[in-house]
């Protein structure tokens, strides 16, 4: 299977991107210190698919979030990744099709999907470099 190779470099904190990884779309989010606090001030025990944000992004890179763009209810590409997109009320990104809403470690808070954001393989290559898959 293929791999996706992507400079980060230019993805200032508070941006994400929507880039393609397999025919499917794939956000990847510089944190801002806010971010990383709100998503770290949330008690596991609150969701739904309990995870960390240190079990959803590498060591020392915790304000890089990598998630395919992929809604887990019925597979719509979720709000938040573009500039001026509604990121819902946790502040992650946000599904128009049936009102899921994902928070800033992109784990699911409210509405029907299942299960957080899939965080695909991937390594950094370099600082600014990534490769999925
Ligand atoms: Fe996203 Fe249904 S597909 S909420």
């Amino acid at each position: 299977l293929s791999t996706t190779e992507l400079d980060v470099s230019a993805i200032q904190p508070g941006q994400s991107i929507k880039a393609t990884f397999r025919k499917q779309p794939l956000f990847v989010r510089n944190l801002t210190p806010k971010e990383i606090a709100e998503a770290d001030a949330t008690p596991v025990s609150d969701l739904r698919d309990p995870q960390t944000l240190e079990d959803r992004t590498k060591p020392d890179k915790k304000n890089w979030l990598v998630t395919l763009g992929v809604c887990t209810h019925l597979g719509c590409v979720p709000l938040g990744a573009g500039e001026g997109e509604n990121k819902g009320p946790f502040g992650g990104y946000f599904c128009p099709c049936h009102g899921s809403a994902y928070d800033t470690a992109g784990r699911i808070r409210s509405g029907p999907a299942p299960t957080n954001l899939t965080v695909p393989e991937y390594e950094f290559i370099s600082d600014t470099t990534i490769r999925v898959g």
